[in-house]
This record gives structure tokens, sequence and C-alpha cells, in this order.
């Protein structure tokens, strides 16, 4: 029996035409996100469908119809246009997940401008290397976060409005920062939507790489047909679904799929802005009787190490379809979902630069736990060889992960950074920089990234950030930072420290060179270990072989050390 959906019929008939139709856009018409997430919604007879059910760790709750929801964002489109703030400019979102991020982001979009979203639990220094690469022009915040935005102001001239959307006059606010309350500004029912046209830039995520600074993956407003078409096939929204994205809009999939892909679909999404707790998540299921659920292996790792018993004080019977991005699915993980939800995680594949999900795994598919899956009907991806770049025709041998560019949702550019967005392209591919073999069925597996870049926790975070910030701590000569297993995150960040004369290593040093990282970049980058050592591995041009470092806390062959110099 054929499965309507299934995987072999979509891919057979797919064009990303049919998803251009389904949202009534042609050629060179106007496509603005902001206006498709809630305007078209209330149009399709929708408008007193709830958008967002939102709840924090306090267990205070604030819901949005849709038709709420074209009206703040309105109101937040008019008001960044009465500052003077013109489309193309950069518009930072620095908040926890409070609405005021969603409904900021869609507004921005509405206005024309180029949304920014940023971690909040960024310090200061990773805030302002994106934000003085973007040159961002404004903004918002929460008071929490507020010392971390004064503390840049220096060496952002560029940045001329500071907006602060839950100011309660507690602590006065300096001169330039603005108090904005969404909820009790004048309602905005009518708003000139920009006329964005399908290149149009839109939303500007950092990522990080091995070498330089993190780099801003550019997308434009045509992102749309396949944020919208792989949110319908791969997380199979529906009407009455009740959806939960449990990413940070910090990060691409809390915006591809945790705003725009979701809404776009008309759906009603949960959020919860609080951090990990196992029981809390179940009860927040129930509570709210969600459908679709879309997390992280680290989170999932985190509920299997929690048992069956939180499990058992919920009823959990309204869950219907599960999925996973960010970092390899363990097998057990998908058979332990199984077991106790009786439901499989279905990995998902992407990265900040595909804008969408590009391989992964269907409903109505067979599933083949620890595989990704296979490419998105309308995606041609395959693996190709580390060195020449051509295709690997042979099942099971591992090569990198490569895309056919022209993808909707394919970044743009690198701001500021063409030459690197150039040179992802190898021989006719996007290069992922993933390596993963594929098997006779086509089904694809991942074997790891081909750089340093660590991934703790689903996140991204860069070594040579991290190395960067170790080097102001004064008894930091030279330092290599690589990832080291953990069984929960995947991997954390394990710096090798060589002292300065004078400096003796110490359990309290330790801690303070931590906490140093965390003040200034985050709690991601942080490492959790540190080994202090006399000198480190380096080829004979002088740079430090992370690989050697590397290899050695996997387990690993160390490879070819013929450049080293101190071998
Ligand atoms: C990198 C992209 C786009 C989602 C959030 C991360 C790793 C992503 C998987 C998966 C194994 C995965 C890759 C990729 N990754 N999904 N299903 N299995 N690895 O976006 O921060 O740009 O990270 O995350 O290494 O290149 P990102």
């Amino acid at each position: 029996m054929t499965h309507i959906g299934s995987y072999e019929d979509r891919r057979k008939n797919f064009t990303w035409a049919i998803s251009e139709r389904e949202l009534e856009y042609k050629d060179e018409n106007v496509i603005n996100i902001g206006e498709y997430c809630s305007d078209r919604i209330c149009r399709m007879g929708k408008k007193d469908k709830l958008a967002l059910i939102w709840e924090n760790h306090t267990g205070e709750e604030r819901r949005y119809t849709f038709d709420d929801m074209r009206v703040l964002t309105n109101t937040i489109a008019a008001y960044l246009q009465k500052l003077g703030l013109k489309p193309g400019d950069r518009i930072c979102l620095f908040m926890d997940k409070v609405p005021e991020l969603y409904f900021g982001f869609l507004g921005i979009l509405k206005m024309g401008g180029i949304a920014q979203p940023l971690f909040s639990a960024f310090g200061s220094e990773s805030l302002v290397t994106r934000l003085a690469d973007a040159q961002t022009a404004a903004i918002f915040t929460q008071r929490k976060h507020l010392a971390k935005v004064r503390n840049i102001l220096a060496e952002m001239p560029s940045l001329k409005h500071v907006i602060v959307v839950d100011d309660d006059g507690s602590r006065p606010l300096r001169e330039g920062e603005l108090a904005f309350h969404m909820d009790k500004e004048e309602r905005v029912e009518h708003f000139d939507i920009y006329p964005s046209k399908a290149e149009t830039p839109s939303v500007l995520h950092y990522t990080s790489g091995t070498t330089g600074k993190p780099k801003g993956a550019q997308h434009v407003h045509y992102s749309l047909i396949s944020q919208y078409i792989t949110a319908k096939y791969v997380l199979d929204l529906k009407d009455n679904d009740i959806y939960w994205c449990t990413a940070d809009p910090g990060w691409v999939t809390g915006t591809s799929y945790g705003i725009i892909g979701a809404w776009a679909n008309g759906a009603t999404q949960c959020v919860l802005d609080s951090g990990f707790e196992a029981s809390a998540w179940y009860r927040f299921i129930e509570k709210h009787k969600i459908t679709v659920w879309y997390s992280a292996p680290t989170a999932i790792r985190s509920l299997m190490k929690e048992g069956e018993e939180p499990i058992k004080k919920c009823n959990l019977s309204s869950l219907r379809h599960l999925a996973s991005v960010g970092e390899p699915l363990n097998a057990e993980a998908v058979i332990w979902s199984e077991k106790v939800f009786g439901l499989p995680f279905l990995d998902t594949y992407w990265q900040t630069e595909t804008g969408s999900m590009v391989i992964s795994n269907y409903p109505g598919m067979k599933i083949k736990p620890g595989s990704m899956g296979k490419p998105f009907p309308g995606i041609t991806a395959t693996v190709v060889d580390l060195k020449t770049f051509e295709p690997i025709t042979k099942a099971g041998i591992v090569g990198l992960i490569a895309i056919k560019p022209g993808w909707p949702s394919m970044f743009r550019t690198y701001w500021n950074n063409v030459e690197t967005y150039r040179s992802k392209f190898k021989n006719g591919w996007y290069i992922s920089g993933d390596r993963a073999s594929i098997d006779e069925e086509g089904y694809f597996w991942f074997v790891g990234r081909d750089d340093d870049v660590i991934n703790t926790a689903g996140h991204l975070v860069g070594p040579f950030e991290i190395e960067s910030a170790l080097l102001e701590h004064p008894a930091v000569a030279e330092s290599a930072v690589v990832g080291k297993p953990d069984p929960v995150n995947m991997e954390v960040v394990k710096a090798f420290i060589a002292l300065k004369p004078g400096y003796e290593a110490s359990k309290d040093l330790d801690l303070d060179i931590m906490n140093f990282v965390r003040k200034k970049l985050s709690a991601l980058a942080m490492p959790q270990e540190i080994e202090f050592v006399r000198s480190l591995p380096k080829t004979r041009s002088g740079k430090i072989m992370r690989r050697v470092l590397r290899a050695k806390e996997w387990g690993e062959e160390i490879g070819d050390t013929s450049t080293l110099e101190n071998d």
C-alpha cells in the first residue's frame, strides 16, 4: 500500500511551485514573511484562532490570536518606522523567549528591516562581535539584559536605539534608551507593509566557524517558500495541531520553525520561556495538549536520563508527531521515544545556511533509527569526495554532504564576507562541512563535522572565538579549544592552556578562567574542563593542531602528524 503522502510520491511530483501556488505567490509579487504569518492567516478566516500560547517558569500565561498578532506586529513595525528606522536596517532581538521576541521579529520584517536575533545568554563580547559586524541600528532587549548592552555602547556608534520591552520604572533608563510596551502602545490596525520581493533581505543569523569571527548568514523573504512546505510535510502541521518547537529564536530552528514555518501554516504554537526541567516539560505538553513536538537530541537525552516515572505521571496522549534537529540523534533515543511515547523522534538535518530542512525523515517513510533520512523533495543532496568534490556513487563511503544550490531558503551571502560565502561552493555544489555516508536505500548517515567547530547541546561554538577570549585572561599564554565527548550534550568545550611565567595551575585559577569566558561569551562557550599544558602541538608553520588534541579526547587515531613541529 502506498501512503498518500509517501516519500517516493512526493519526491516524484514535487516542485517548489507547489509551495508557491499554495501561498498564492507568483514571480515578482510582493512576498513579506511578516504579512504571510499574520495578515494572510487572518484573511483565510483564522483571525480568532490562537497563534501563540506563552508560559514562563512562574506559570504566568499569555495568549494571542492571529488577529492580536497581526495588530501587535503592525504596532511594532509602525513604532520602528517612527523612530526613523529604514528598510534594510539591521535590528537586533536580544531577549528571552517572551512574546515581544516573536512579534518583534515579524514586526521588523513588516517594516522591511533585517531581523538579527541573538541568543539572550550571550555575554557582552559575543554580542558586540555580532552587532559590530552587522552595524546594527537598533536592539530590542529586556531589563535583565540591559547591562550587557550598556557595556558595548562605546564600541557601537551605529546602535542608535536601545528598546526595552519590560521597563517598569523601578530603575531609570539612560538617555537613548526607550521604554516600549507592546501591549500598552496604541494598537495599529492598518500598516503599510513593506513591499519586499523574493530577494529582499529578511534575517541575519550569526553562526560560528573554525577561524575568524562568527559569520552572519543572510536570508531573504523568499525563504518562506521552503520553510512553509517543509513545516507542512515534515512537521506534518495541520489545522488542529498544537505545536511546540523548543528551540530559542536566537538560533535558526527557533525562527525557521519556531516562527516562520509554523505560523505561515496557521498553526497554534506554544512557547515555554524557561530552562529545561523534565517534569515541567511533560506538564506543559499535557496542559496544552501538544500534538506536534520539535526538539533536539540533547533535550531528548536529558529526558531519557530522568527515566519513565515523570512520563507516567502525565497524560501525553495528545502527542502524535515528534521531530528532532541540531545534532546526531542516537538510535537509542529513537527507540526509547517509541517505547515511552509510542512515537519515534524523526531526525531532521539542516543548518543556519540552508534555512530549512534539507535531509529528514517523514511521516509515512520507513525509519532507520540513527539515520537522518533522505533529501527533502526538491532538494538534490549527495555526498562528495573529501578532496575532489566529485559525487560518491558507492554506498557506505564517507564524504561531505553536498547540496545543489537553488533551493528557496538558501542563505544568499555571509554579511560582509562574500569570499567565505563563495568558498562554500565547490564543483557546483554547496558544501555543508559535515561528513556522512549514504546507504543502498538512499538514507544518509551522519559521521561528524569536517572542521573544528564544536557542537554542544545543538549549538555551534567556534574554537577561535573562545581561544581569543582566553587570551585576554592575564594568566593565559596560549590555548587550544576542542570538543570533548559528553553523554548528554554530545560535546562540551575543553581548553588546553599554557600559562604565562609566574602563574601556577590551580583549582581557583581553573574556575576563574571558566567564569571569565562565561561572562564574556556565554555558558555554552565556557570550558567545562581545563587542562594546563607546557606547550601546545603545532605545525611547523606555527598553527595549533587542534586535531591532535581532539583525537586524544575521542580516543581516535591521530592521523597524519608529519607536519607537527615537536614530534
Ligand atoms: C550543524 C548546523 C539547523 C538546525 C540547528 C543547527 C549539525 C544539525 C543535525 C542532525 C547531525 C546535525 C551539523 C550541522 N546538525 N542537524 N540531524 N544530525 N548533525 O544549526 O547551528 O547552523 O548547525 O549542526 O553539524 O552542520 P547550526
